[in-house]
């Protein structure tokens, strides 16, 4: 995980230290008040004081915040019983690598401007009550190692956009409503060594288990419309044959009843012929 300020020169990074451990940050202020605003759930100081000034330098006094250079750089809230809707305005805490909201019962969409948080590394929504499609925007996230999205009630196909995310070392979106195939590059697929296949494409079907209408490798090709298919051609030649049969013994019957109509009075007709002629 290497950060732009690794990129600045060292005295850049050391004006841009003491500017933001001196003055608190507007935008992670709005990022966190927004959060207070959206989750019911008793958090530890989370009070508008310390918004103004969530971090001393490392430190934060307000429950699950972690702070890097005066910056909100993690939130981690697992398993409080958050309740709410996800804030767009998360987005501002611009500085954000991790973020875990696991083990809570948020509802609503993941909001597409996650996609800004550019740093995010860790991606933690698991087991909520999320719902609506995976932003594909989250693919502009680069630096995106985790994607843990398992158990939610996510509906729609996984962007093809998320197998370019080269760093992706879990992805978990087992146990949701989404449908359609799997992207290839997210699969386990052994490709040509070198391709970005070869290091995204690493990914069991333990990731993608639990989605009823979602098909291919690693999971089984078609799953659902491949036996409707199979179904409707079955059906059609079932149907086809049946009628066939019926038609053949409809004929058969006819035939026969013919036939029979055609020797009841013929058996007068047998007699007389037995009868010797005269
Ligand atoms: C809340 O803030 C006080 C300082 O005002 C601090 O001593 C305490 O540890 C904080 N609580 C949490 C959960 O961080
Ligand atoms: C804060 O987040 C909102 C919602 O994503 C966005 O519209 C707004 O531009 C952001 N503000 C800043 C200063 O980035
Ligand atoms: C996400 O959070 C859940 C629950 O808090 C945890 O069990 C899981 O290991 C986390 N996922 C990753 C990839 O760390
Ligand atoms: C799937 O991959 C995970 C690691 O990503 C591993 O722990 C698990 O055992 C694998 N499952 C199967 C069935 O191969
Ligand atoms: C990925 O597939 C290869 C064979 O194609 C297999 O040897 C390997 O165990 C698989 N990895 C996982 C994590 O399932």
């Amino acid at each position: 995980m290497s950060r732009p300020t690794q990129h600045l020169p060292l005295f850049a990074a050391a004006a841009a230290i003491l500017l933001l451990s001196s003055a608190a940050d507007p935008d992670d202020e709005r990022c966190l008040s927004s959060l207070h605003d959206s989750f019911s759930g008793g958090l530890r100081n989370w009070t508008k004081a310390f918004f103004a000034a969530p971090c001393e330098g490392f430190i934060s006094h307000l429950q699950g915040v972690t702070c890097n250079n005066g910056r909100v750089y993690k939130l981690s809230l697992p398993g409080l019983a958050l309740a709410g809707a996800i804030p767009p305005e998360l987005s501002n805490c611009t500085n954000l690598q991790s973020l875990d909201l696991s083990s809570n019962a948020l509802s609503g969409p993941i909001p597409p401007d996650l996609s800004a948080l550019l740093n995010l590394a860790v991606l933690n929504l698991s087991a909520n009550r999320l719902s609506g499609a995976i932003p594909r925007d989250l693919a502009s996230c680069a630096y995106l190692n985790v994607i843990d999205l398992h158990s939610n009630q996510l509906t729609g196909p996984i962007p093809d956009e998320l197998g370019l995310l080269v760093r992706l070392s879990t992805f978990d979106v087992s146990y949701n409503r989404l449908s359609g195939p799997i992207p290839v590059l997210l699969a386990n697929r052994s490709a040509a060594p070198g391709a970005a296949a070869a290091r995204t494409g690493r990914f069991n079907a333990s990731s993608f288990v639990g989605n009823k209408d979602l098909y291919g490798y690693p999971l089984p090709p078609m799953r659902g419309h491949g036996l409707s298919v199979l179904a409707i051609v079955g059906i059609g030649l079932g149907s086809g044959l049946l009628s066939l049969i019926l038609s053949f013994s409809a004929v058969c019957l006819w035939l026969r009843a013919t036939d029979r109509t055609a020797t009841m009075p013929g058996e007068e007709g047998k007699i007389s012929h037995l009868m010797p002629d005269y």
